[in-house]
């Protein structure tokens, strides 16, 4: 066993991929659980659970113990205004590092944040998650953190992206970005592999590091819908949405949601957000300090997350022990 590992948003998408990784590396994972059962796909493994919220100072001492590493992952990716975002991805960050902190010895701390804090003016999400990186820098001077921004991340088990992508895969591909814009992707196992990378390394602490799957210059719609039309074989139909549209849509479910009570991904900010021309990361700040190198592609990536056929190369790489599809 290397040690313990403190773990929030085990139950969600990415979550999950580093809860599974990281016992497959040996960490003895302690999870956070708000509901009263794991996920299936999680029921089984070696995880440890602890049952509770962020907002519960008893149920944080508990999951923080006497871990060596404390990877704080939950997040709130839906919702209207600031009051929607600003407790869990802001407050909640302060207080499991505040606990963090008073400990003895200190464990490292790890935020999974986002490129949307680059941009904080856009959404309230991206402006919760850059005031999350704030309190966490601000908890405690006994505190070594690093944050790390992924940009849009996919694969199995993706509630965000994925409806998008099947569409695609369907030979639909409504554009919602500028024709100009490019933007970073990352392989959710990729993002896990960055994650076992750093806790081998003693990475110079307090510091916020963009990731990406390596592609130079990151993608435009049109590599994206290109990437699709070769792994279909055949042509998608473009349709690029005019930003009044989006804006229009956005609105409607806005208010609807603020009516019917539910917690919406589509919203005016997320707009801004797609919208906005440069999504690209740089990932040479944190592949100088720790071991790293993204191993999954857009193809290979779009071929796992939708569960299609594996390429040729694919196949001969798990015959040698690796990811099975
Ligand atoms: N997905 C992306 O493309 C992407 C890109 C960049 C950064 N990120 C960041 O990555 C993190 C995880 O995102 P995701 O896509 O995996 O989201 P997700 O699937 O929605 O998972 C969110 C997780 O946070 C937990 N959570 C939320 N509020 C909580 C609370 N009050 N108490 C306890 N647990 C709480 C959820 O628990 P329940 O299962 O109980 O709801 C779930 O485990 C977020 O911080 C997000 O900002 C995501």
């Amino acid at each position: 066993m290397r040690g313990v590992i403190a773990l929030t948003g085990a139950t969600g998408f990415i979550g999950s991929a580093l809860a599974q990784r990281l016992t497959k590396e040996g960490w003895r994972v302690r999870a956070l659980l708000r509901s009263s059962t794991p996920p299936v796909h999680l029921t089984g493994t070696s995880l440890e659970w602890v049952r509770g919220t962020l907002d519960d100072c008893d149920s944080l001492e508990c999951l923080v113990g006497d871990a060596d590493v404390v990877i704080h992952c939950a997040g709130v990716l839906r919702g209207i205004t600031e009051a929607d975002f600003y407790p869990t991805n802001v407050e909640a960050v302060s207080r499991l590092a505040s606990i963090a902190a008073s400990r003895s010895p200190v464990p490292r701390f790890l935020l999974i944040s986002s490129l949307a804090a680059r941009e904080p003016e856009l959404s309230p999400y991206a402006a919760s998650k850059r005031m999350g990186e704030i309190a966490l820098s601000k908890a405690a001077d006994r505190l070594s953190w690093t944050a790390l921004r992924p940009p849009a991340v996919y694969g199995p088990g993706d509630r965000a992206l994925l409806p998008l992508l099947r569409l695609m895969w369907h030979g639909i591909a409504p554009i919602p970005g500028r024709q100009d814009a490019r933007f970073s992707l990352l392989y959710v196992e990729d993002l896990a592999e960055a994650v076992v990378g750093w806790l081998a390394r003693d990475v110079p602490e307090r510091y916020a590091f963009e990731l990406d799957d390596g592609h130079p210059q990151g993608y435009t719609w049109r590599e994206v819908v290109e990437t699709f039309e070769r792994l279909r074989g055949r042509g998608v139909v473009r349709l690029q949405i005019p930003e009044l549209i989006l804006n229009l849509t956005a609105r409607l479910n806005k208010m609807a949601a603020s009516v019917i009570g539910y917690p919406p991904m589509f919203t005016p900010g997320k707009v801004r957000e797609l919208r906005h021309p440069n999504w690209v990361c740089d990932n040479a700040p944190f592949r100088r300090i720790v071991d790293w190198t993204p191993a999954i592609r857009l193809e290979e990536g779009l071929r796992l997350a939708l569960g299609l056929q594996a390429s040729p190369a694919r196949s001969a790489r798990t015959q040698d022990g690796h990811d099975e599809l």
